[in-house]
């Protein structure tokens, strides 16, 4: 089968089609037969080597998938060869969702959202999870709370400001100056240009932040929020963070996302009410992997997708 793989960690040029061996399925798992792969941040990351996650190459990157299931293996009940799938399998570990075939647990897939290309269905997982994990599981947002949404225009930001808006958040959102009105046609109530204001100002205070930047942002972000209120944090936070949000009785939830079937029928479930889009700046062909990256290291809105 035709994947992506790399035998050096390098910029997007490492990135090259190969033949591979069909992967061999263990108990519990699907086969799937691609038709769409997310690129995600952390698959340029570990590209890179920046994030080791899979230790030396060769190895192929990608997590996000979404296709039809090609044959089922020992102790699958729940899906049969046809039927259409999403999901991120096997995160942290290697998934070599860049590839025609994906070998993936059951348990870490769910049904493709009814009348959702796979395209869109592909860019989901990774981020939308993010964004389901981090708001509703770890942050428990509640209807008519205030939350600021960092990084609004991004992969996970754009999701993250529709499923607050669903769970009836009033929310408040951060964006470059040429993304605001998209960040707007997302529902958001606010969106705040951060090059030209003070986001503490402007959108304080607040009940959760969702912080999807590293840095000094997580410690900003905090004289955004009410005291007793709650911080995820996607890039972790430091002990200074910790300690200013442990006399403030600020909750921080550090989010590590990590395969969720229950997660991801929650998100096609509002994708089918109408609730959620994703948005896609672009897709490549699988075989063009390497200018996907390119691309996503420019910053488009939204999400990149290959296709397969
Ligand atoms: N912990 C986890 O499990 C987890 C999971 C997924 C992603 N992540 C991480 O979360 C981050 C976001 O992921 P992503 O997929 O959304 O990335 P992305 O699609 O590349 O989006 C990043 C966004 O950040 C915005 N941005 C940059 N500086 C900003 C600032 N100062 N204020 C507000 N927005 C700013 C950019 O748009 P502007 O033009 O508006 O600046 C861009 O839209 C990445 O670092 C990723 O690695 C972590």
């Amino acid at each position: 089968m035709r994947a992506i793989t790399q035998t050096t960690v390098g910029g997007p040029e490492v990135l090259e089609l190969a033949d591979l061996p069909t992967p061999r399925l263990k108990p519990g798992e699907v086969l799937i037969r691609a038709r769409a792969a997310g690129v995600n941040p952390v698959d340029a990351a570990v590209r890179g080597g920046y994030y080791p996650l899979l230790g030396e190459p060769a190895f192929t990157v990608g997590w996000d998938v979404s296709g039809t299931v090609e044959a089922v293996g020992a102790g699958v009940s729940d899906l049969a060869p046809g039927d259409e799938v999403f999901g991120m399998p096997h995160f942290p570990a290697e998934a070599a969702a860049y590839a025609e075939l994906v070998a993936a647990p059951a348990s870490e897939l769910a049904r493709k959202p009814k009348g959702l290309d796979h395209v869109y269905a592909g860019a989901l997982p990774l981020a939308g999870l993010t964004a389901w994990q981090g708001l509703v599981t770890a942050g428990r947002v509640k209807p008519g709370d205030r939350v600021l949404i960092q990084a609004a225009a991004g992969g996970v930001g754009h999701l993250a400001v529709q499923i607050a808006k669903a769970r009836g958040a009033y929310v408040i959102a951060t964006a470059s100056p040429g993304k605001v009105e998209f960040v707007r046609s997302l529902g958001a109530d606010e969106v705040i240009d951060y090059t030209s204001n003070d986001f503490v100002e402007k959108a304080g205070p607040v009940d959760l932040v969702f912080e999807a930047l590293g840095g000094d942002h997580p410690e900003k972000s905090l004289k955004a929020l009410k005291d007793g209120g709650t911080l995820v944090v996607l890039l972790g936070a430091t002990d200074r963070v910790a300690k200013e949000a442990a006399e403030r009785g600020i909750r921080v939830e550090p989010i590590s996302v990590r395969p969720d079937r229950a997660g991801l029928q929650e998100l096609a479930k509002l994708i089918e009410a109408g609730k959620l889009k994703v948005h896609v700046a672009r897709s490549f062909p699988l075989a063009e992997a390497a200018a996907a990256h390119a691309f996503l290291a420019g910053k488009p809105s939204g999400k990149v997708v290959l296709t397969v």
